[in-house]
């Protein structure tokens, strides 16, 4: 199993809001390589699907009406110790918990619109990656 790759996602709230290019640069400088990129959207079905182990959680219809209520920005991203780094980065999943500078704190509006994904284990990665991108798309 990898351990030096994770996926993410930027999510509705944040592409609608214009911050996509802020959200990648602070990515990026933090010292994540971007090996797979791509703007797209998600129908509800696949929204339920990637989300599908929230499924008897009761925010799961919320948040599956939200994911599927605008463009993201999907990724791979590479670094050493990648899925416990990313986590760091983007903060507590309420953004009025996570640490000042955090990808949350700065551009999160609330427990669910919270601007960004990060895988939570090497093996969701993986299975996160495959799910939005081919072999052809990973460079
Ligand atoms: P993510 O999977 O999106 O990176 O977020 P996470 O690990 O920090 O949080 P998780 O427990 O996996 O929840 C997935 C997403 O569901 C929404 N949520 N809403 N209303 C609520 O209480 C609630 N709790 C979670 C958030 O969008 C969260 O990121
Ligand atoms: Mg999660």
């Amino acid at each position: 199993m990898e351990t030096n790759k994770t996926f993410t996602m930027i999510k509705p709230d944040a592409v609608a809001n214009g911050h996509i290019g802020a959200i990648l640069d602070k990515i990026t400088k933090s010292g994540f390589k971007i090996v797979a990129l791509k703007y797209t959207a998600l129908s509800a079905a696949k929204a339920g699907e990637f989300y599908a182990v929230h499924k008897e959680r009761p925010f799961y219809g919320a948040l599956v009406d939200f994911m599927s209520s605008g463009s993201i920005v999907a990724a791979i991203l590479e670094k050493d110790n990648a899925v416990e780094d990313f986590r760091k980065l983007i903060g507590a999943t309420d953004p009025t918990k996570a640490e000042a500078g955090t990808i949350r704190q700065l551009f999160a509006q609330s427990i669910e619109a919270n601007a960004v994904h990060g895988s939570d284990s090497d093996e969701n990665a993986q299975i996160e990656g495959s799910f939005f991108f081919s072999a052809f798309e990973k460079f």
